[in-house]
């Protein structure tokens, strides 16, 4: 027997309401979270244990994706504390060890203690410096496990990375350090691998000689909201493609590691990324997009422009948008282009991966009939719905040979109670369990930190140089489009369904 303290750094920010706290009602609902376990959030704010407790209660209310049953909700909050503390304070570390003391001694031992940083990435040394100096993450004498999890980006360059490592090794054993990106945590990232190597089918294919290209889009909706401090000094491409949008090429594209577990599954993707430069050798602007939205509409609601949103610079010159063409120096994908593309404010909310194959020869059909042949295209959809289509051609069902694209498709909902999960889920229970596979290895943030220096130094070089603009509810600027059309390629419509 044992118990544990979830201990929420950011404990009022949008991450905890909007993602965690879901994934701890699904993982509580599923019986998957321990019962004796403590919520200890931690926060400027000034709140009591009760008001931290209704307020998520009310987070749980608004963004839980399935129906609020106050039972579950009730077995999750029985041990709700709140420490008011800034960061910088040693205060606040004091506060937070009477606390984890007081609440461990009424409790089974050993007490384990996971400390989750949802937190601005700038404060992470600093919070886990601060934590191992007051004791609180010294797994000494059989006091249980400590373990810190930090989010994404890690770093905001190769540089800082490595440093922010090495702050961060001298205060936590390996073991404890678990770097999260929650596009690993879902269903259909990790169905990526059970695809390619678990199906005779796709593994012969994979490679040069069928596939044409790559497309890799993270489409949202929503804006910089209210993040524009954070976001302002980032832009998209360091807050999503080292992370989001690596996590899906590297599962893609990796060679097949010779076991699932975490130092084989975390060397391959490392080595793959290792190996992704930017699309054409020379010119590494000419195989990048960059965007920023201005005002327009989304559905039916208007949105302002990027540069006047709340804590953005009205100047601002940081990309919402961007769009690359990637290339991947290894045997089985020289001359296979990647296209990745991702953007705030744009008009669909759509995550996928879009594998193109090569056109057959088409000689025994009619020209006019070869003109409605179309490439197979793979589509690993990750978001909004979870699946995977298969665009094929066929022959429509009259007496002419007529023929044109159609769509197989699998859902993950149709098939799995899947559909509550919001990603963290699988990722807080393997950190509870110890299991790190579906985390970040520093070789890995590394690497992906490697690969896209080479935009962001010519940004740097560059500078003064806008992002071209696009109307907020729209698929980007168009420059994007042109991107491709070089090479005789279209973007896939963000608002297209299925594999079509
Ligand atoms: N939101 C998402 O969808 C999302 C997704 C993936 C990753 N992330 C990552 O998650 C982290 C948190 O993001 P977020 O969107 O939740 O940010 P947020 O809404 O701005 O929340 C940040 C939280 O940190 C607290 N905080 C900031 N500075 C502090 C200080 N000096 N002392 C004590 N508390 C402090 C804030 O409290 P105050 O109100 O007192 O400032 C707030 O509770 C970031 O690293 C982000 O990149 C977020």
């Amino acid at each position: 027997m044992s118990s544990c303290s979830f201990v929420m750094f950011g404990a009022t920010g949008d991450l905890v309401r909007r993602l965690l706290m879901p994934a701890l009602y699904n993982l509580a609902a599923t019986g998957l979270f321990p019962d004796r376990c403590a919520l200890v959030g931690v926060a400027r704010e000034k709140l009591s244990s009760d008001t931290f407790r209704r307020s998520l209660v009310d987070a749980l209310r608004e963004y839980l994706r399935a129906a609020f049953d106050s039972r579950v909700a009730d077995r999750l909050l029985a041990s709700v504390h709140y420490v008011r503390g800034d960061i910088d304070s040693p205060r606040t570390y004091a506060s937070l060890a009477n606390l984890l003391v007081a609440i461990e001694d009424h409790r089974p031992s050993p007490a384990d203690r996971l400390f989750y940083l949802a937190l601005p990435p700038m404060t992470f040394a600093t919070v886990a410096t601060s934590l191992a100096a007051f004791g609180l993450t010294a797994e000494r004498g059989g006091a249980g496990w400590r373990r810190v999890i930090v989010e994404k980006p890690f770093g905001v360059s190769l540089d800082s990375a490595r440093a922010l490592d090495r702050e961060l090794a001298d205060v936590l054993g390996k073991h404890q350090l678990y770097r999260i990106d929650h596009y690993l945590g879902k269903a259909s990232v990790q169905n990526i691998q059970t695809l390619r190597f678990g199906n005779g089918i796709f593994e012969p294919v994979w490679n040069r000689d069928h596939i044409d290209h790559v497309q890799i889009t993270v489409a949202e909706t929503v804006t910089v909201e209210r993040r524009g401090r954070f976001y302002d000094a980032t832009g998209a491409l360091r807050d999503m493609v080292p992370n989001h949008l690596f996590q899906m090429l590297a599962a893609i594209a990796m060679e097949p590691p010779s076991r699932f577990d975490a130092v084989s599954v975390h060397r391959a993707k490392a080595e793959l990324l290792d190996a992704v430069r930017p699309g054409s050798d020379g010119d590494v602007q000419a195989n990048v997009v960059r965007g920023q939205y201005r005002a327009g509409a989304i559905g039916a609601a208007n949105v302002p422009a990027y540069r006047d949103a709340p804590y953005v610079d009205a100047a601002s010159s940081t990309e919402t948008y961007v769009a690359l063409k990637l290339r991947v120096d290894t045997a089985r994908w020289t001359g296979v282009p990647f296209y990745l593309r991702t953007g705030k404010a744009l008009s669909r909310t759509r995550a996928e991966v879009a594998i193109t194959f090569k056109r057959s020869p088409t000689m025994m059909f009619s020209e006019k009939q070869a003109e409605r042949l179309m490439a197979n295209v793979l589509v690993l959809e990750v978001a909004p719905d979870e699946g995977v289509g298969l665009r094929l051609n066929a022959k429509s069902p009259n007496p002419s040979l007529t023929v044109g694209g159609v769509d197989m498709r699998f859902s993950f909902r149709d098939y799995f109670d899947a559909v509550r999960a919001v990603g963290y889920e699988k990722l807080i229970h393997d950190c509870m369990m110890g299991d790190a596979t579906l985390f970040q290895s520093a070789g890995m943030v590394e690497a992906g930190w490697r690969a896209v220096a080479p935009f962001v130094d010519a940004w740097a070089e560059s500078a003064g140089h806008d992002p071209f603009p696009y109307p907020a509810g729209s698929e980007g600027p168009p420059e994007a489009d042109a991107l491709l059309a070089r090479d005789g390629r279209a973007w896939r419509p963000i608002e297209q369904e299925g594999a079509r």
